[in-house]
């Protein structure tokens, strides 16, 4: 007999994005495969248009996502939102999610164990949703995603990254821009600020291009 979790499920190419998206939510929803488990209120997910061609990624929920169980919704999202929208970024053309679901203590950075612990679920994410570019906020999804470490020498520029998802690897373009929490303590400083306008508006440029499987 059909098991409905199966019809539903990230291997099967005839479910909708957004039922393999529930079935991702429902699955990690719950999770409690490190100690962050223990002082969470939820699994913050993403928000935004999962059918769109851009994924915007961070670091970790703050207090306010964790409450509100949303990405970006504190006083960092704020600032980034109003940066996005003099980049001429709508809404609908982006999902924003975190390289780790979960509030780590005191808002510390996540570690690398923590990182990789999660990191099956940002790979689903972004294995169904198959953006063409990222935009990774900050040296924590600058190096969970491309490796790569210092994002003042990263920062602006094109770069690739790539995933193993299902067994392929899939490659995606993406760029590097400073984390919104740097934008706010750094706040009036226009030559920062311009530079994220920037790169918001290259990334949003390259999620119309192309992507690519390797060794397709
Ligand atoms: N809020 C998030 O959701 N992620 C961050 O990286 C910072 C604030």
């Amino acid at each position: 007999m059909a098991n409905s979790s199966l019809l539903g499920g990230e291997n099967n190419p005839m479910a909708s994005k957004q039922k393999k998206l529930e079935l991702i939510e429902k699955t990690w929803g719950d999770c409690e495969r490190c100690d962050l488990a223990t002082g969470r209120k939820q699994v913050v997910f993403g928000k935004g248009n999962f059918e769109s061609k851009l994924a915007i990624i961070g670091e970790a929920p703050g207090a306010q996502e964790d409450e509100e169980g949303k990405p970006f919704v504190g006083s960092s999202g704020v600032r980034f939102d109003e940066l996005c929208e003099e980049a001429g970024l709508e809404p609908w053309d982006s999902y924003i999610c975190n390289v780790i679901g979960c509030r780590p203590p005191n808002n510390r950075p996540p570690s690398d164990e923590e990182i990789e612990v999660c990191f099956g679920r940002i790979t689903s994410l972004l294995g169904v949703m198959k953006p063409k570019a990222l935009l990774l906020l900050g040296g924590t999804a600058l190096r969970a995603m491309t490796g790569l470490s210092k994002i003042t020498t990263y920062q602006g520029k094109e770069l690739q990254a790539s995933i193993t998802w299902q067994g392929q690897v899939l490659t995606f373009a993406a760029v590097a821009t400073f984390h919104p929490s740097y934008l706010l303590r750094n706040r009036g400083d226009k030559e920062l600020e311009n530079k994220v306008i920037r790169d918001i508006r290259l990334a949003h440029g390259l999620s119309k291009g192309s992507s690519w499987v390797e060794g397709d």
